[in-house]
């Protein structure tokens, strides 16, 4: 059977030193007694390093997806380092801007964005507002929505490129509720009808082709798309494309079958791609090539802690090992199919010799963390699991359900520990009830 879990799917400072597992010097069953399990624990320097990566490999722009991970620390991290932040809703802008991120630093998604929402984004000064939609034009030719300042504006194009994910990741492709798809001319129209606006200053073009990608196919099909798009626009409209935005995408490795590309590739690919992409399509003005990652930033950096309560086996058929979280802080495995790796904090260079289903604890048969899990033989109650590699979408789709309180996050660096989102409590369980 298997042996330990390997260092790859681990954020980088983790150290094991008699079979203790310590992130950013700090013992993770330490931070579980310390802290209460389920608990999210980020290696701040991993998240560091990785925006650095970005910052080298993009140095036109990177602006983290905050939709991966967010809260006040995690904006101003990312902000510290140089990105700027792609914000999906009003919520997120205000999550941000309520860490002290200045709007100018903030470009604003969404496919069904309301008035209101655009309306703040336009007065707050917003780096960027994503237009995805003719509706959106009208809304934002609406004199009370954008007031007497420019809005600067991205086309996001949908290329009609299929992305290798899962389905539900995979956003680039004709069929999708993103974007203005670029066969039928609407991405086109979405930029001339922008060029007409006064009140918008045409900033380029955008696309996401999906998450969780592993080869670079998709995204040079993506680019090709949109040089394709920027000659045209070029000679058609007589505009120059300052940016082109690659949207996100890039994967990350899960369990020791995922074979993600390191950043610093997927940045060399993009920009090989992307320099045949526009001699091609025979570009004049060479647009700026900037990138959203959210996942291959926060989601190797993080670490979810749970205990062990119950283990019960069914002669024959399969051992369950409960633990104290599950679906409500980690939909990914029921909603996607998401696979993990576990190891046992006090016993992380163990041999994981025996095969057991990690299963949650709220009342559906679906909520199953990892099945057919490898786990050391002597896996007890009591232990705690490490979970690594879920550092992204997992606290941002969190839920109650079930009435769980969600799980706080930390943050390690050097040695110390700091709450950056406290764990919830029964009262807020009842806060919102009038
Ligand atoms: N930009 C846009 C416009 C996006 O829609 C997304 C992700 C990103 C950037 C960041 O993509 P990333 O680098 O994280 O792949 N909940 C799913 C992932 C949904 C991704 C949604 N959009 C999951 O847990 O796998």
């Amino acid at each position: 059977m298997s042996g330990p879990i390997s260092a790859r799917l681990l954020p980088r400072t983790v150290t094991i030193t008699g079979g203790r597992a310590a992130v950013g010097g700090v013992d993770l069953a330490t931070l579980a007694d310390e802290f209460g399990t389920p608990l999210y624990v980020y290696d701040e320097h991993e998240l560091r390093e990785r925006c650095r990566e970005y910052r080298a490999g993009f140095p036109d722009g990177v602006h983290y997806a905050a939709k991966a991970f967010l809260c006040g620390a995690m904006a101003r991290l990312v902000v510290e380092e140089g990105l700027d932040i792609d914000v999906a809703s009003g919520g997120e802008l205000h999550v941000v801007r309520h860490a002290g991120v200045d709007a100018s630093r903030v470009v604003v998604h969404g496919n069904n964005k309301s008035d209101d929402e655009l309306r703040i984004a336009a007065t707050a000064g917003v780096k960027a507002v994503v237009v995805d939609s003719h509706d959106e034009l009208d809304r934002l030719a609406r004199p009370e929505v954008v007031g007497d300042g420019r809005l600067r504006v991205l086309i996001r194009v949908n290329p009609g490129v299929e992305a290798h994910t899962h389905e539900y990741l995979a956003t680039g492709a004709v069929d999708s509720k993103f974007g203005f798809p670029i066969a039928t001319g609407d991405a086109m129209r979405a930029v001339e009808r922008v060029a007409e606006m006064r009140q918008l200053e045409f900033g380029g073009l955008h696309c996401h082709i999906g998450s969780q990608i592993f080869r670079r196919e998709g995204f040079d099909a993506a680019l090709d798309a949109l040089a394709s798009l920027t000659a045209q626009i070029e000679v058609a409209l007589g505009l120059e494309v300052d940016e082109l935005d690659l949207g996100g995408g890039l994967g990350i490795a899960y369990t020791e079958a995922d074979d993600a590309p390191p950043i610093a590739q997927h940045a060399a690919w993009v920009h090989e791609a992307f320099g045949a992409a526009v001699t091609n399509a025979g570009v004049r003005h060479r647009p700026r090539v900037t990138t959203e990652p959210g996942r291959s930033i926060a989601a190797p950096a993080g670490i979810t802690l749970y205990r062990v309560g119950t283990i019960k086996t069914i002669p024959g058929v399969r051992t369950y090992v409960s633990v104290d979280g599950g679906l409500a802080d980690n939909p990914r495995p029921a909603l996607y199919g998401a696979r993990y790796e576990a190891f046992v904090a006090t016993r992380a260079d163990a041999d994981r010799d025996q095969l057991v289903t990690i299963a949650g604890k709220h009342c559906e048969q679906g909520d199953l963390l990892i099945r057919d899990a490898e786990v050391p033989g002597d896996l007890a109650i009591g232990d705690v699991l490490a979970v690594p590699a879920t550092g992204a979408y997992g606290h941002s789709m969190a839920s109650n359900y079930n009435q769980l309180p969600r799980p706080a996050v930390v943050f390690v660096s050097d040695g110390s520990a700091r709450v950056v989102v406290r764990r919830e409590t029964l009262a807020d369980l009842v806060g919102r009830e009038v």
